[in-house]
């Protein structure tokens, strides 16, 4: 089947922890709002010298140290970020010169907004099985700060700034299901970093909610119909971190609600990085464990979604 091995995970944050009482210093809100509405307690955001490619080499180098693999064995990096520092050069192509990864492999950053982390492992494994190198460095990163209006009640409170990297091995033994798909439709929509104030991020946060909230259920029966599994098959589901209630309502479409993993008290909504700061905090409490069924599902901007399914 040509699966993954998830080898080793590492995650970055920045340095500036801003509470839901700090927040209401840019704007009219309390925790009471943002708690309840979303589980957001605190977020992450970039202060002077940090930004999405300074988190993402910091998360690399993590996972990577603990993966074991030489960098010779590095076939490819998958960078997936909507808030990068460059368009050109790519955010991939930066980690892998600070990395002294070697000359003969691509870099290339993916653009899925909160789906982007999958969307990353997918090209990843395409890559590859196309080269025939061991492993992939896959790291979703992201400085939303940089693409927030702070005058904005409805979106500067639900993100936040931060960087996962997952090293993953080509292994022939494993399992490995995945789907993919969009709807276009602009209903989030955010410019690029350098021009964030001519085009800042907006959001129609009732129709996202709707969408999210149908989604990923679909995108995990998709999974299951695919890899012909159940949720009694599976021993941990992992969702972009958007909004608690969104995680809610899809436990009670689907049940398994011990297998869901919730960390955006801490983090807000980190976008393509909230799947892998994910998988990091889960591996440094010893939950993930080799040979378990991971299901991980992405939604956001596009608007698109993706699900793996893979034995780790
Ligand atoms: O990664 C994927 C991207 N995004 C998402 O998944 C987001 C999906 N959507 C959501 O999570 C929710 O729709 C929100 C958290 C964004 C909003 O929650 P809601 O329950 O849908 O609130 P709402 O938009 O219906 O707004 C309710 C009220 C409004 O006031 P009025 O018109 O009832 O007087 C808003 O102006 O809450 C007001 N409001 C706020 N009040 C205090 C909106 N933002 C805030 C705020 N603080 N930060």
């Amino acid at each position: 089947m040509k699966g993954l091995k998830l080898l080793a995970t590492g995650r970055a944050l920045p340095s500036q922890v801003l509470s839901n009482e700090d927040m209401s210093r840019f704007v009219e809100t309390s925790d009471e709002w943002i708690g309840g509405r979303t589980g957001i307690r605190q977020r992450y955001f970039c202060a002077e010298g940090e930004n999405a490619t300074t988190l993402a080499i910091a998360a690399a180098k993590r996972a990577m140290e603990r993966s074991g693999a030489a960098p010779e064995e590095i076939g490819c990096v998958v960078v997936a970020t909507s808030s990068g520092e460059y368009v050109m050069p790519s955010t991939a192509s930066t980690v892998h010169g600070a990395l002294g990864l070697p000359e003969d492999i691509p870099t290339l950053d993916v653009g899925a907004a909160c789906a982007g982390f999958l969307y990353a492992v997918e090209v990843a494994r395409g890559l590859l099985l196309g080269n025939g190198k061991r492993c992939a460095l896959v790291i979703g990163t992201e400085q939303m700060s940089s693409v927030l209006d702070m005058t904005d009640r409805t979106t500067c409170v639900l993100f936040g700034d931060g960087a996962g990297a997952a090293v993953f091995a080509l292994d022939e033994e494993r399992e490995y299901v995945s789907v993919q798909g969009t709807r276009s439709d602009p209903a989030i929509r955010s410019g690029c970093p350098g021009i964030t104030r001519q085009v800042p991020m907006t959001m129609d946060g009732q129709a996202v909610f709707r969408f999210a909230a149908a989604i990923i259920p679909k995108c995990v029966q998709d999974l299951f119909a695919k890899g012909g599994k159940t949720m009694d098959d599976v021993d941990w589901v992992v969702c972009h971190q958007a909004n608690e209630r969104i995680l809610d309502a899809s436990i009670r479409r689907l049940g398994g609600k011990d297998k869901f993993y919730k960390n955006i008290d801490r983090y807000a909504n980190t976008s393509a990085a909230s799947i892998p700061i994910v998988l990091d905090e889960m591996n440094e409490q010893g939950l993930l464990k080799e040979g378990q069924r991971v299901v991980m599902v992405g939604f956001g901007g596009g608007l698109t979604w993706a699900g793996v399914m893979l034995c780790i």
